[in-house]
């Protein structure tokens, strides 16, 4: 893509092509999936339906923030809440391609209901060209099979439209900002959500433990990035581990978990690499994970591994 203006008035074509009358969007709040929504509300008004799946799996905050990102952008968008769905599908599921499969095809099954609900089977996805690269050449034509949605079940009636397939980060970002998208350096999050920042079991106590940390990590390095004694990381996040060590709290033995914390820059998430944060910041975000989960959380730790050979989540 060397001119977003021209790419914008391209896919705006290409979109009232490829969905004859109403369509639902896939909204995460993302950059990929909100530039989508834009360029579906251009090309078919009132007939676009961007959905946000409630799925429990969210930031803090992160609902209200992407219902203020879509008022600021003057597109509609509806809530889909479905938290109970997503967990009860999750109980007792450690394997983590076993969670994706799981996540995907509540996903989907929400988007059928809702899509059923409004005439279609078009669905509008963000999908770009990292997810399908990295989902692997005989699953290309399935898409994000281990991103966002998992992969459409054989069964599904509905179909894929995705206006942004052949375009990397940089180019969205870019997209983005001619759209006037906010926070066109927001940093990525995933489709699967906090399940992929839940090592093991992903019940409603783990996933708010691990929500509370990651809300920590993203202030504190926000503040340094504010600050400039950071520049800004590609991502930053905490993770829960299935790890349990002795900790004290006041005069008590209690054993907690462990979180980790992970900085990394990257250009495209194909590769990445970790961040040497400045120690005194990995120190003040220990002390208010171990404070603010006092007797869950026992133990902070810094990732320090880059990708490859490690992945950017942990799953
Ligand atoms: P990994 O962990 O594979 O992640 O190195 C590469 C980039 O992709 C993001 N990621 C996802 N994004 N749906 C998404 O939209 C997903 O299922 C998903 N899994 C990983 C990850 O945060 C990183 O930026």
């Amino acid at each position: 893509m060397n001119d977003p203006a021209r790419f914008r008035n391209d896919a705006v074509a290409r979109l009232r092509d490829a969905v004859p009358g109403p369509a639902i969007v896939a909204a995460s709040g993302g950059i990929d999936s909100t530039v989508a929504a834009v360029l579906a509300h251009e090309a078919l008004g009132d007939r676009s339906h961007p959905l946000l799946v409630d799925t429990g799996l969210l930031r803090a905050g992160e609902v209200a923030a992407v219902e203020a990102t879509f008022r600021t952008l003057g597109v509609p968008l509806t809530v889909v809440p479905a938290a109970d769905r997503f967990l009860g599908a999750l109980d007792g599921v450690t394997d983590p391609e076993e969670k994706r499969r799981r996540i995907g095809r509540t996903f989907i099954r929400v988007f059928e209901e809702e899509a059923d609900r409004r005439g279609t089977d078009r669905l509008v996805q963000g999908t770009i060209a990292p997810d399908w690269i990295e989902s692997g050449g005989a699953l290309r034509d399935t898409i994000k099979t281990h991103h966002n949605v998992g992969g459409v079940p054989t069964d599904s009636r509905l179909t894929l439209v995705e206006p942004l397939r052949d375009l990397y980060k940089d180019e969205v970002r870019a997209l983005a900002e001619l759209l006037r998208v906010p926070e066109a350096h927001r940093q990525p999050f995933p489709g699967p959500g906090l399940a992929v920042r839940v090592n093991g079991p992903v019940t409603a106590e783990r996933v708010a433990i691990a929500r509370t940390a990651n809300a920590i990590v993203e202030e504190e390095v926000d503040r340094a990035i504010a600050a400039g004694t950071l520049p800004r990381p590609w991502q930053y996040f905490a993770v829960l581990l299935p790890v349990r060590a002795v900790g004290v709290t006041g005069d008590n033995r209690v054993f907690g978990e462990a979180v980790v914390v992970r900085v990394v820059d990257s250009v495209d998430a194909m590769t990445a690499t970790a961040v040497a944060v400045p120690p005194e910041l990995l120190r003040g975000v220990a002390e208010r994970i171990t404070r603010s989960l006092a007797g869950r959380v026992t133990r902070v730790l810094f990732d320090v591994t880059d990708k490859p050979p490690a992945t950017i989540e942990w799953e």
